[in-house]
């Protein structure tokens, strides 16, 4: 490799010079081994752009790439993923970041606007990332549609919004005034409105409305104008052969770049380098570099080579250069299809997967040759091209070229393929189909966009004239190490006809062919055999339709297996009202005003914790994980590590004094670093202390370490049962009524159970921390639901007293639980490094490490068995609780208690035992989670009520109104429920969704459909309001008034994009009377506020509320003899006055709510401040064979008392709703039988994206239901919606059952959470699903295990 510059021309570039916001970057040395993300955010201190996961699969580093294109004169805009992207790629190209477009100083872009005031940014870390996505595609195209952001937004995901406000803002670009404004039409020149069409505009109509309260005021929206937009850098153009016309060559400490300019030279390259590797999109090498630490001595970027990048039509199909993007080949296809549609059909099922492939900011940069060449088992790609017989051709300088067929012969193993180490592919070429034959190609993944399949399968079958199949080659992906056709089932199927009798044959082919045994990689065996027949037999409906074969139509009732469910545009309202209206315009309470970071969120301006600018001195450090669940540390040796250039040092548990070693929130059993026995594979053994990220991850790899294994490793429930492991001191039973009684008295017993697995918290920004040392003082920020627990823990490792350690964080990018105890992991070292280095030290965990150790929603299993009579009243029930709390005590008992107090959800149950137990296993330790343990409970109580229905044959509607708690009736913990609205909300949300009239059209849908069928479901909720400890029911704020009028809030709460600032900014503007505009909160600190309780529980407004109150009537008592002696005065006036009269214009304030006094021991007191309750019916579609699902429609009635921030507090509804989704519906932590954590990103662990929302989205709030209890009659929002996506999967449940009913099987069944497709299609149990059942083998050890 050293004498590689021998095989280069003498002319060459070797300097890489870009254009990034227009201005141009030159870098002599570019290392090949810098990502472009690394680059913006490191060396040009560009943060606006965010690391969220670096595998392409959360879309928040998104940028635009502009490029000149010589041959057709035009400039190419494109989103890419910038942690994807390599840097030495971007020679000559210009990039366009977040920052490039609009800034809060000058001006904002019309996107960063609407995202804005659309109340789409809460922690605003995806913000930047989305804006981006949606600006490339205003400078795509001219005139746009709802299709195209939904395309352009496929690959990008936000956890805090719920998608809906994101989807309305960008909405109001397709709308008719746009095109107005821009000229595009002839506006009408007499009258002041922006369009045509008069004083009618809608966009005026609905600015001056007053019949219905709106969230935001399109009438303030700047148009677009794309001739605002700034000019691509002429120099990039004028000299554009400079850049493209030269063999490029960045050498690097490891790498090195070369980027041929002839084709030749790549030939000669990979005759000299047969080891050399091909880099065309990146997207499948930059994971293997970053993940699965693949080295790559020379990379070969081949994409300027002109024959490989370009579409030719061939008299036998069309042939794709091997450095084509999948964009490109889309919009070719579009047109080309448009004409040749019936010789198009495999290109057909190309283009129609390529919608499901990957997020827009992918297919941008990959390339088709490049997903053949992985030759991944599951790609989407080449099991199309397997069936239809593509072929590639390659070449080498020896050989020259060669041609093959892409069939089983071309994949030679996992991940190999028939291509020699020094050919390179040339290009791809598809066949055109003729008329008598049928193509079509199928995707089954866990999310239905931007996914990777769990099964593939492509259908390629032509008959000969009388309807007898002549030739057919059905393909699959995800049955086998690599793509594969059932050679046996396609040659049986030769000479056939299309009838039933052939779909048997081929049925019975098919199990035949594919063994899956239940120790599969990848698992779920029998869903994806399943799966092989069902998509056979969606395939098989599609021909018989659209042929009419035998002049036999199947029934439309047969014919809803034909199709998937189709995508719709969604649609929304939310109702609320604002009670202020007609009072001074300055109090701000209950407005929906705009988050107060939302603008610098959407300009890239908001600072999180890794975006504080880099320190001379600065170190990074990153953390050394156990490779053991559970086992004995035998030896650490670091030698290795420490003897690489630029590491510093090696921290474990030597260097912390043993008493100091120690955490956790309740009891002390964590070390900061293992010193003997690790519990899991989170324990944290070490840490690396070095100059680079680079080098600190590099050496980590070389610290060893043994280890002993211990025996048992316990990983689920059922394990911890079976061993008896639970935490000690930690069971306990409520008892309440006559339990034994209850059961005798009751004619009906019923047992059954909920079983709900682990989930992620997935915020958009890891867990991140930076200290740095001053004199013996320690500053550290860190993103954490609670500083002052960081300082606190902070100081006790360091053996100094808590106020030399202050913790401060800005903001948060969403924490939802998962920061409130967890941050500690990475936290501490950085605070030991930072102490006993003298630098400042910064870590930030990757996506995988945060996800491998950072603890989930507490896995339960909750058995219940219930006494009930007659009419479904419950008389008494007993509930067993196991939850899993990993492998630490964390937070765990609390979370306890508040599945204890939440089995009841919104029934009275008179007669209760409850039985908790939290199980010690060898995984992450859980942690909080919003909803901390209720939904889980709750979820149980509503599985319970639906039981009782279905045993008395009523419907759930009729027992939930005998059970139902009234106004006054008392829990079984004996808390009074007052104020009980919870039958307000069921009563309006019954009519608001017009339950009764759809339920009879579902039923009607039903009967019509065989293989699609809706569900229709109502879930209640009713959440306590309160820490359950009184310690925690304090918070104070601090309150400063500058001369010139403005005023500085400081809280003990933290902002992670719930609003809570805003909310505070609000009381304040309300208690002045002065604009929001002077009122400014900038960060937590703990030397503002001290001995603040963790920003959670939903209780923070109510808290930090009153203490803002408390301090602002301080101040205004102080102020009110000068107000009284100017009256007239303004606000600045009274300011200055005072401050001439030396009156304190600072203030502290301090809340403490009154006394739960809730004694555990006699079940007596209150121990909740209030309840939060709310109401939600969903209807969802499901597809029987797939086990896909859509939700049509939600509605939900939500009791929130006086909301103080409309905006604010529908945002935590539908953000906390399409959180609850996620839990019931799609999202599963995999872990492996041994403890391992299988679920490390965005790519193996799907969150809902935009595409999941509800078609039809309405919330609204309650009104007239003011609550005296909290501050200025508003009620905590943050927790109590998650649950009511239950709903979901209660008519999931709903639709389902009516699935099994059509098959002739037992309609009662169970089924776990979440209900993912998996799950689904398995429930929907059919000759399919039985046919495939016991042809799987139950041999070794499962792939994955339910936690
Ligand atoms: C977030 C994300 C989502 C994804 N979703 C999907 C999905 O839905 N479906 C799916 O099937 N895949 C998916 N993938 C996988 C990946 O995007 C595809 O495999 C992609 O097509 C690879 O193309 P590329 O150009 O980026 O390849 P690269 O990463 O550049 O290269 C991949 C391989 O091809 C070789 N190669 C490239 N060009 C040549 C050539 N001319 N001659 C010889 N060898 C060559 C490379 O050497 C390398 O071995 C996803 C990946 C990511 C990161
Ligand atoms: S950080 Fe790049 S896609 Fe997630
Ligand atoms: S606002 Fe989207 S992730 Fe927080």
């Amino acid at each position: 490799m050293d004498d590689i510059e021998n095989y280069l021309p003498e002319k060459k570039i070797t300097s890489l010079i870009f254009f990034v916001n227009g201005k141009k970057v030159v870098e002599p040395h570019p290392d090949p081994e810098w990502t472009l993300l690394w680059y913006l955010r490191r060396k040009l201190h560009l943060t606006g752009t965010k690391y969220g996961c670096g595998e392409g699969g959360c879309g928040a580093c998104t940028v635009m790439v502009s490029q000149y294109l010589q041959d057709e004169d035009r400039i190419k805009h494109y989103s890419v993923n910038a942690c994807l992207m390599p840097l030495c790629t971007m020679h000559g190209m210009a990039i366009t970041t977040v920052e490039g477009i609009g800034s809060t100083q000058d001006k904002l872009h019309p996107v960063q606007e609407r995202i804005a005031k659309a109340h789409g940014s809460q922690c605003g870390f995806c913000t930047p990332g989305i804006v981006m996505s949606m600006y490339t595609l205003l400078r795509n195209k001219n005139k746009i549609d709802f299709s195209d952001i939904d395309t352009a937004l496929q690959g990008n995901l936000c956890r805090c919004t719920g998608y809906r406000p994101i989807i309305e803002g960008f909405k109001t670009f397709l709308e008719e005034w746009e095109y107005y404004y821009n000229g595009k039409v002839e506006t009408n020149s007499d009258s002041k409105s922006p369009c045509m069409m008069g004083d009618d505009c809608c966009r005026l109509i609905n600015a001056n409305s007053q019949e219905k309260e709106t969230l935001f005021n399109k009438s303030e929206f700047k148009p677009y104008s794309p001739t605002q937009e700034p000019i691509f850098p002429p120099e990039l153009k004028m000299n554009n052969k400079e850049y493209v016309s030269g063999l490029t060559y960045f050498k690097g400490p490891n790498i090195a770049w070369i980027r041929p300019f002839k084709l030749e030279e790549l030939l000669l390259l990979k005759k000299q380098y047969p080891f050399s590797k091909i880099v065309a999109g990146n997207t499948e090498i930059g994971v293997e570099v970053k993940f699965k630490k693949m080295v790559y001595p020379i990379l070969i970027s081949p994409i300027i080579i002109k024959e490989l990048n370009t579409i030719q039509i061939t008299n036998y199909g069309i042939r794709v250069g091997a450095t084509v993007t999948l964009s490109d080949l889309v919009k070719f296809l579009d047109n080309f299809l448009k004409e040749n549609h019936t010789k198009g059909k495999v290109l057909e099922a190309i283009k129609d997967m390529l919608h499901w492939f990957a997020g827009t900011q992918i297919r941008n940069t990959a390339s088709l040759v490049g997903n053949i060449v992985t030759a991944s088992p599951i790609s989407d790609l080449n099991p199309i091209l397997m069936a239809s017989a593509a072929t590639l051709t390659v070449k080498s300088l020896e050989r020259g070229e060669r041609r093959l067929t892409i069939d089983s012969n071309f994949f030679k193993g996992y991940r190999k393929v028939a291509i020699e180490e020094d050919e390179i592919v040339l290009f791809v070429e598809i066949p055109f189909t003729g008329n008598d034959q049928f193509v079509k190609a199928y995707k089954q993944a866990k999310r239905r966009e931007d996914d990777i399949s769990i099964v593939t399968a492509a259908f390629n079958v032509e008959f000969e004239k009388n309807m007898i199949i002549s030739d057919a080659k059905l393909c699959f992906g995800g049955m086998a190490p690599t793509t594969v056709c059932a050679a046996k089932t396609s040659s049986l199927m030769k000479g056939k006809n299309w009838d039933q009798l052939l779909l048997k044959s081929v049925f019975d082919s098919l199990t035949e062919e594919f063994k899956l045994d239940s120790s599969v990689p990848g698992g779920m065996p029998e869903y994806r055999k399943s799966l092989c027949l069902s998509l056979f037999f969606r395939f098989y409906l599609h021909v018989l339709q659209i042929r009419s074969l035998n002049g036999t139509r199947p029934s439309n009732y047969e014919l809803s297996g034909s199709y998937q469910i189709p995508a719709l545009q969604p649609k929304s309202s939310q109702c609320f009202e604002i009670k202020n209206n007609q009072r001074t315009t300055s109090d701000a309470v209950g407005k929906p005003i705009v988050h107060m970071s939302a603008f610098k969120q959407a300009t890239g301006e908001a600072i999180y914790c890794d975006d504080l600018p880099t320190l001379e001195e600065e170190l990074y450090l990153t953390l050394i994980y156990s490779a053991e669940s559970h086992a004995k540390i035998k030896s650490i040796d670091a030698s290795k590590a420490l003897d690489v250039p630029g590491v510093i040092a090696f921290l474990s548990a030597a260097d912390i004094p043993k008493e100091h070693n120690k955490m956790g929130p309740i009891l002390k059993d964590e070390e900061v670093f293992v010193s003997e026995v690790v519990t899991s594979k989170s324990c944290i053994v070490g840490a690396i202390v070095a100059k680079t990220e680079q080098t600190a991850r590099r050496a980590k790899n070389l610290v060893m370490i043994t280890y002993e294994k211990l025996e048992p490793v316990v990983v689920t429930i059922e394990d911890a049962i079976a061993h008896n492991s639970y935490y000690p001191d930690t069971y306990r039973q409520l008892v309440h009524g006559d339990v034994t009684e209850a059961f005798k008295k009751s004619k009906h017993k019923r047992n059954g159970h909920i079983r709900i697995g682990a989930q992620e918290h997935f915020y958009l920004e890891t867990v991140s921390a930076y200290a740095i040392r001053k004199e013996d003082e320690l500053e550290i920020i860190c993103n954490s639901q609670n500083p002052a627990e960081v300082a606190h823990t902070v100081s006790q490792v360091l053996n100094i007293p808590n106020h030399k350690v202050v913790s401060k964080i800005k903001r948060i990018g969403g924490g939802f639980g998962g920061k409130e105890t967890r941050s500690l992991i990475l936290a501490l070292p950085v605070a030991v490094a930072a102490y006993r280095l003298k630098k400042p030290i910064r870590g930030v965990l990757d996506r995988d490490e945060d996800m491998q150790a950072t603890g989930y929603r507490h896995p339960c299993l909750i058995k219940y068995q219930v006494a009930f009579d007659d009419m479904g009243k419950i008389n008494g029930a007993i509930f067993d609780v196991y939850a899993n709390g990993g492998n630490y005590l964390d937070i765990s008992p609390s979370m306890l208690e508040r599945v204890m107090t939440h089995l009841d959800n919104c029934c009275k149950i008179p007669n209760i035992i409850v039985n908790l137990n939290l199980c010690k296993t060898n995984t992450p330790s859980n942690t909080a989670f919003r909803g901390f343990g209720g939904p889980q409970a709750m979820f149980a109580c509503e599985s319970m009520i639906r039981d009782i229905a279905a045993a008395l044959n009523k419907s759930y509607e009729e027992i939930m109104a005998v059970n139902m708690y009234n106004e006054g009736d008392l829990t079984f913990y004996d808390q009074e429920l007052i104020h009980c609205t919870i039958k307000r909300c069921w009563q309006e949300c019954i009519e608001s969704s017009n339950y009764w009239q759809r339920k009879g059209k579902v039923e009607e849908f039903n009967r019509m459909n065989r293989w699609k069928k809706k569900g229709l479901a109502l879930t209640p909720t009713k959440y306590g309001i309160s820490f359950q400890i009184d310690m925690l029911m304090q918070g104070g704020a601090l309150v400063l008034i500058y001369c010139d009028g403005s005023v500085l809030i400081s809280i003990g709460g933290i902002e992670m994009g719930q609003g809570l600032f805003t909310k505070m900014i609000q009381v304040a503007s309300k208690v002045f009377d002065i604009d929001v505009a002077k009122i400014h909160i900038s960060e937590m600190s703990t030397d503002k506020v001290p001995n603040s309780s963790p920003t959670a529980a939903s209780v923070s407004s109510d808290l930090y509320g009153m203490a803002v109150l408390n301090a602002c009537t301080t101040l205004n008592e102080r102020l009110e003899p000068i107000k009284k002696s100017n009256p007239n005065g303004k606000w600045e006036d009274w300011i200055s006055a005072a401050y001439l009269e030396r009156i304190s214009l600072s203030a502290t304030g301090f809340y403490a709510a009154p006394k739960i006094q809730f004694n555990p021991k006699t079940n007596s007191g209150t121990l909740f401040e209030y309840y939060t309750f709310g109401v939600a019916c969903s209807e969802v579609e499901i597809d029987c064979l797939t086990g896909d699902h859509q939700v049509l429609r939600t509605d939900i009635v939500m009791d929130i008392g006086e909301s103080l921030n409309p905006a604010i507090d529908i945002g935590q509804i539908e953000g906390g709703f399409m959180q609850g989704y996620g839990l019931f519906t799609m999202e599963e932590m995999l872990y492996s039988p041994t403890g391992e954590i299988l679920s490390r990103g965005p790519g193996a662990y799907k969150i809902p994206g935009f595409s999941d929302i509800p078609k039809e989205f309405n919330v609204s709030l309650l009104k007239g239901a003011p609550n005296p209890r909290a501050v200025y009659s508003s009620k905590a929002v943050g927790e109590p919606p998650l649950f009511l996506a239950a709903s979901v999967y209660f008519a999931i449940k709903e639709a389902i059952k009516s699935a099994r009913m059509d098959a002739g099987v037992d309609p009662e069944f169970a089924l776990e959470a979440p209900a993912t497709c998996a799950r689904i299609r398995m429930a929907c149990e059919d000759d399919i699903t039985k046919q495939v059942k016991p042809t799987i083998k139950n041999v070794g050890r499962p792939w994955n295990v339910i936690p």
